[in-house]
Parts: structure tokens; sequence; C-alpha cells
């Protein structure tokens, strides 16, 4: 059994012995201060009871006092627990032994989840917010996944709309091959033939009449489409491959284009869609604005794509989940908090079952959004490869994955929900809060495995477990948390909670690391199954933000 677990339970039983009625909500949480022990419980607090007789009664739990050392009281109302030596060292061979299977979680094991996310649009660039949807989502899907979820990743690309009409209109007004052309040519282009719009009526018609053929499937429009899209995968994948990132599914928007219909017609039929100003078609919800599912000129919208997508999703059987997550900027709150609602009240699943994981901005150094737009950057991809150069000014062989690694671990270690300035000197710090670190401390532990081949340390391990320095019982207090750590991370989507911990067991490890001999020092085997299981939760730790570590820095 899981030690929180274990503590939980004991205070449970604790507590029915003592028939006390009215009880608030106990909690055990890890102390702050770790001179107060590993776990904590304000139980004598919620309950009433004195904590001395509460601790009394816990000292008498056979099961508890099997992984417990001591149990004390602390201040008002709180009791600290002290978790046994040989029950941590039995951890820490456990991690040892389960390798990259240690801390994997099954509370997901028949629960299915979809997430939706990167959701680039065709024609223009991968912008800095798409990375962030990216770098999140796929964090939260490994994350998913090692709790024994089933997930299917669906990258929504903005394939669909109106604007496409204006592309192919320019495309045809200037004789244009798109074959020919980055990504960044035909946003300019449909920059350009939206300034015509703005000045002249005629473009205006000459765009809606060309997304009308692209609808009906006329070749030559769909193939200028085609191309458009052809082209910005191709520079899109440069930007996935640097990030080793493959999302399982992209459906993309135009997939719904058939769906939409069917969407319209039930949700007329519930009563759900009403007639709104000049015919066009509209759903009414509860505290939010009126959403848009038919304009007056007939066309669908963002939200009829939207609405399409949650039926078919939970029509299909590789789709249908408990869980759908969208992992999109906070800009579109109200649209999310409209589609869901939406959902809802045409009884296509309830409110709860969705969930908008809203990203906040990133800032360039002067603290405003940054933007390929405003050319404060360059295109995503160019902000790599910069990140990668500069890694390699350290280390050639291993600049790619130190490069990407800092990208991602600077992103990830703020909550989605904050806005953060990108400041690419920190994110590439060796000793500071990023990722280098953490990786570092991993090469730096598999190096130390590497000259001990092949004494690996642990198996019939005799330790006086007196003998243990306060360093070494530091790391071996953190070693367990990380089952938990990922699980919170997990069901709170909040990957920065695995990033502080990573920082957290690194900066114990090196501390551990610096004072201590390994190789033929004292207790060899054991600082070896130390140095071993720091490695192995370092590595699936960042294995799960989808950082590499690399064989050298
Ligand atoms: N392509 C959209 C954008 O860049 C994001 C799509 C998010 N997913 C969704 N199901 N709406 O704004």
């Amino acid at each position: 059994m899981e030690i929180r677990k274990i503590i939980e339970q004991a205070i449970g039983k604790a507590i029915k012995t003592l028939d006390v009625s009215s009880l608030g909500k106990v909690g055990v949480e890890h102390p702050a201060d770790e001179l107060m022990g590993d776990y904590s419980s304000n139980v004598a607090l919620k309950t009433g009871v004195k904590a001395k007789v509460i601790k009394e009664k816990l000292e008498k739990d056979k099961d508890l006092m099997k992984v417990v050392e001591k149990v004390e009281i602390a201040g008002p109302g709180f009791i600290n627990f002290w978790l046994k030596k040989e029950w941590l060292v039995a951890e820490m061979l456990k991690v040892v032994k389960q390798n990259k299977d240690y801390g994997k979680g099954s509370w997901g094991k028949d629960k299915r989840m979809v997430i939706d996310y990167s959701a680039p649009n065709i024609a223009k660039q991968f912008s800095v917010g798409h990375l962030r949807s990216t770098i999140i989502g796929q964090a939260i899907y490994n994350l998913h996944k090692f709790s024994g979820w089933k997930c299917v990743g669906d990258n929504h690309l903005g394939d669909w709309g109106t604007q496409f009409g204006m592309i192919v209109a320019a495309v045809e007004k200037w004789d244009l091959d798109l074959s020919k052309m980055s990504v960044n040519e035909i946003e300019e282009i449909y920059v350009k033939y939206n300034k015509l719009v703005k000045e002249d009526e005629k473009y205006l018609k000459k765009a809606q009449e060309a997304f009308a053929r692209l609808e009906k499937g006329e070749p030559k429009a769909k193939k200028v489409w085609q191309t458009a899209i052809k082209m910005s995968l191709k520079d899109f994948d440069k930007v996935y491959d640097l990030l080793g990132v493959k999302i399982d599914e992209a459906y993309g928007e135009s997939f719904y284009q058939d769906e939409m219909e069917k969407v319209i017609k039930e949700m007329k039929k519930k009563k759900v869609a009403v007639k709104g100003e000049g015919g066009a078609l509209i759903v009414e919800l509860d505290g939010l604005p009126p959403a848009m599912l038919v304009k007056s000129d007939g066309s669908s919208t963002y939200f009829t794509r939207d609405m399409a997508t949650v039926k078919w999703r939970r029509e299909n059987p590789n789709m249908a989940s408990d869980l759908y997550i969208y992992e999109v900027g906070a800009e579109q709150s109200l649209h999310f908090k409209q589609v869901f609602a939406a959902a809802e009240k045409t009884g296509w699943g309830k409110k709860e079952d969705f969930v908008h994981v809203a990203h906040g901005l990133v800032l360039g150094t002067d603290g405003k959004k940054m933007s390929t737009r405003k050319g404060t950057t360059e295109s995503m991809e160019e902000l790599l490869k910069k990140m990668i150069n500069k890694a390699a000014e350290i280390n050639e062989t291993s600049a790619r994955q130190v490069g990407v690694g800092a990208t991602i671990f600077n992103d990830l270690k703020h909550s989605p929900q904050t806005s953060y300035k990108f400041d690419w000197e920190k994110a590439l710090s060796m000793e500071g809060d990023s990722g280098p670190y953490v990786q570092y401390s991993a090469v730096r532990a598999l190096s130390v495995l590497k000259k001990s081949m092949p004494r690996t340390g642990g198996k019939d391990l005799k330790l006086d477990m007196a003998s243990l320095s306060e360093g070494e019982l530091e790391v071996l207090r953190k070693l367990y948390r990380f089952g938990e750590v990922v699980e919170r991370a997990t069901r709170e989507l909040s990957p920065n909670l695995l990033c502080e911990y990573l920082l957290d067991l690194s900066r114990s490890f090196n501390g551990f690391y610096g004072n201590n001999q390994v190789i033929g020092g004292e207790n060899e085997d054991f600082r070896l199954g130390l140095t071993a299981a720091v490695a192995q939760i370092l590595k699936t730790g960042l294995g799960l933000l989808n950082i590499e570590v690399p064989e050298k820095m």
C-alpha cells in the first residue's frame, strides 16, 4: 500500500475508536519544514481531540509503526510522522528494481481521455501560443498515460474558414504557386489580400465566392487549399521534430465540414439553437453571451466546428472518453465556456467532462506579448534553433537536447495559467531553476553509474542505518514522493508541480554528491543505489515532460 494511505488509514482508525462526531476534512501533507518530519496531519485540530490522545492511539497501531519511526505532537492540533530509515532505503531499492516503471499509477486504469492541443493555423505562422499549447499538452498527455489512462492526442488544426477563400482569391489574382512558398510567405499574401478587401468590396466578394467554390469541392480551389496545408505542415513538422512531439491524430477543423449539417439539425430539433438577428442561429446560455452557430449569411463558425467536434468525438469509438481536455490560450476562455455549456444543453455530456487548460502569455523581456507578427522574435523554429545554438556554445553533441529541454522546462515550470517573460539566459542557466540543471544532475548520476559498472548497488544491501548522513537522508526522503507528485501534477493538470519536484531532488542530490564519495567511499553499495534511484527518477520525470537526458553535457 502507498505510504500516504497507510498513514491516512491509521488516522482514520484512531478517530473511529475515539467516537468524535463533527469532523472537518482531515489533511495529511508533507510539512514545508523538513525538521517537522515526513508527513503531518491536522487531525487533532479538526477533531478537537487532544493531540496526545491521538498520538497514543497511533503508537499502538502495529501496521503504522512498521513504517513509522516516531509520531510527534507539533504545535496545537498537529501530529507529525517520521518514516523509518529502513522503509526509506527499501523504497530506494524499489526504485532501482522497478526502473522506468517506478511511480507509475493505476488510478487511470479504464479511463480514457482526449487532449486537443497544439492546433496551429494553416497558412499562418506557428505562434508562441501554439508552442505553449504543444509543450503543455504533451506533458499532460504523457502524465495521464503514465497513470494508466488511455489517451488520444488530437491536433485540431485551423484549416477551415472564410480566410481560405482569401488565399484562393489571392493565388488567382497574382497567379501564385504556393508549393514554392514558405508559411511566412503564404501568410504575407494573405495579409496583402486582406488589405485589398478593406479597400474595395469587390475583393471581399471574390474571396467569398472562392470560399463557396472551396466548400463545394471545386478542384482548382481545393488544390490551392491542399497545397497551403501541405506547405504549412511541412513547416510545422520542423518544430514538432525539434520538440520530439508526435501527435496521434490531426483531424483539423475541415474534417467536420460534413458533420456540421447534422449538428445544426440536432441542435435545432432540441431547441438549443434558436433564431437570432437577421436569420442567424444562436445558442442562448445561462450566464454567458449567446454563441453564434450559423451566421446570418448562412456560414458556419469556429463555434459550429467545435460543436461538431464534441459530437463526433463522443460518438467515435476510438475517441469517446471520460475527459476531454483542450489546451488552448486563455483568450479563448469564453469560447470554451460556451462550447461546454452548449454541449451540456444539447445532451452531449456534462460540463465537468470538459476542461479548458487556458495558458497564459509568453512575454518578451520588455514585458510585452511575444509575437512573431510584431517581429519580437523570428519563427518558433528559429527560436528553438537559437536555443540550440546557445546550448552548442557549451557542448556541441548535446546541443539539441539541452536547447530544447531548456525551452520546454522553462515553460512548464510556470503553471499553465500564468504568463511569463521569456529569458533565454535563465532558461539555459546550469545553476538556476532550469531544465539544463536537472538534465545535468541526471547526466552526473548516470556517469557515476557507468564508471561503477557492473556494481549497480543494492541487492543484498547491508547497511547500518545509524551511519546514514544528513545529506543521504535528505535524498532518501524525497525519492518516495515521486509517485505522489506525478499523481497530483496529473490530477491538477499542473506539470509545474513535477518541475518543482525535479529541481528539488536535483538540489538534494547535488548536495549529497558534493559531500560524499560514491565510488570507493563508505557504504559504496548504498550510495550507488541512491545514485541509481535519483538517476532513474530524474530520467522518468524529465521524460514525462518530454525532455531527453543527453549522454554527456
Ligand atoms: N487553431 C486554434 C487557434 O489557433 C486553436 C484550436 C483549439 N482547439 C479547438 N478545438 N478549438 O486559435
